[in-house]
């Protein structure tokens, strides 16, 4: 058989991109005397919070021998490597002794670093900035700043409630993040008594634009199927409620649905642990129910079934995939994977040429499927 008489094959990479921040762990995770040992983009990371509460990330391999620092001692400040006492300053890895030395050996100490990362705490998460990949064997020098703050829940009120949700998937970034876009899996996934069934399956018109890094499912007022969406219709009329869902390279879906001065906002990321391994993210923001003791809990729950209904579909799949099948994306329910793969692609290439970015969208789309 030739290559021409098949199906295009639209297999995912699994490629992992460097250069943007990620989130590495709840907040809450971190503290006291303790490094948190974690992982980003194959990454290993040591996750600590100095005594005034400022979080810090250190690679978590000591550059004398390898020593992973989350195993060391730390006081507060410094990171003490169990191995052989090398201290370094958490914040930016600097070598700050090292106890073998004798005093007249004058090895210039405070040019050694332990690798560390940009790392901000918004939102109940530590974010991480990951840069390229520097050259093997290089070795680490002081840490750069990271050309762009952190991504944020958009939030539009002063006062606001926050809630978050977090569930390992057995899957690469790129099944997580284009199952996370997948309109067609939803009547048979999420099915629940109190959601919908099967059978109100039913023909759907989205619009979608260009965005930088990204694309736009345009504000709309919702047909019926975003989680809070039902929720919001008691305390506004169906046409004044407008939603707007964004997706952003490298993984970042942001959907927010207003209602006259009542808003809810979300952002959910796909982060890639390793390559056959990621985490789904989400946290909430929202200034509806905040007099209602039981709204937190209610669209956690609503949240959590539909997390949980995900995670356990990717880990059936993930069956199906550990043998490389021949894999398939037809339009348009899979139109937004494609533009998914597109971005990524486009987004190396700019970067492997120096030159702009070509956006995968030309312009505005409308989308069809049944769902
Ligand atoms: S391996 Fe860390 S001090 Fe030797
Ligand atoms: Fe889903």
């Amino acid at each position: 058989m030739n290559e021409i008489s098949l199906p295009q094959r639209e297999a995912p990479d699994s490629l992992m991109l460097y250069g943007f921040w990620y989130r590495a762990l709840p907040g809450k995770q971190v503290g006291g005397r303790h490094l948190q040992k974690t992982m980003l983009l194959e990454t290993p990371l040591a996750i600590g919070r100095d005594g005034q509460g400022r979080a810090f990330a250190l690679h978590d391999a000591c550059p004398h021998r390898g020593m992973p620092l989350s195993h060391g001692l730390f006081d507060g400040q410094q990171v003490e490597c169990s191995y052989h006492g090398w201290r370094f300053d958490g914040h930016t890895g600097q070598c700050t002794l090292i106890p073998s030395l004798t005093a007249d050996q004058k090895l210039k100490i405070d040019r050694i670093y332990a690798g560390s990362y940009p790392c901000e705490e918004h939102d109940d998460f530590i974010w991480v900035f990951v840069p390229q990949l520097p050259p093997a064997g290089a070795g680490f020098t002081k840490a750069t700043d990271a050309p762009m703050p952190a991504p944020r829940v958009p939030t539009f009120s002063e006062k606001y409630k926050l809630a978050y949700l977090t569930a390992d998937l057995p899957c690469s970034v790129d099944h997580g993040i284009i199952g996370l876009m997948d309109p067609a899996h939803g009547p048979f996934v999420h099915q629940a008594w109190w959601w919908r069934s099967r059978d109100s399956i039913h023909e759907k018109q989205k619009n979608f634009e260009p965005i930088p890094n990204g694309f736009r499912m345009s504000a709309h007022t919702p047909s019926s199927n975003s989680a809070p969406y039902k929720l919001l219709r008691l305390y506004a009329d169906a046409e004044s409620i407008t939603t707007t869902i964004d997706f952003v390279l490298p993984n970042l879906r942001l959907e927010t649905i207003r209602a006259g001065k009542y808003w809810f906002s979300s952002l959910t990321t796909v982060t890639p642990i390793t390559r056959s391994h990621c985490r789904i993210d989400v946290v909430a923001a929202w200034n509806i129910f905040r007099w209602l003791p039981l709204g937190p809990q209610l669209l956690k729950f609503v949240f959590a079934k539909f997390v949980e209904q995900d995670r356990q579909t990717m880990e059936q799949q993930s069956e199906g995939l550990k043998y490389n099948p021949h894999l398939m994306l037809i339009d348009d329910a899979d139109r937004p994977a494609k533009w998914y793969f597109g971005l990524k692609a486009a987004h190396l290439e700019a970067k492997r040429t120096g030159g702009e970015m070509k956006h995968p969208l030309p312009g505005p789309v409308t989308l069809k499927w049944r769902s």
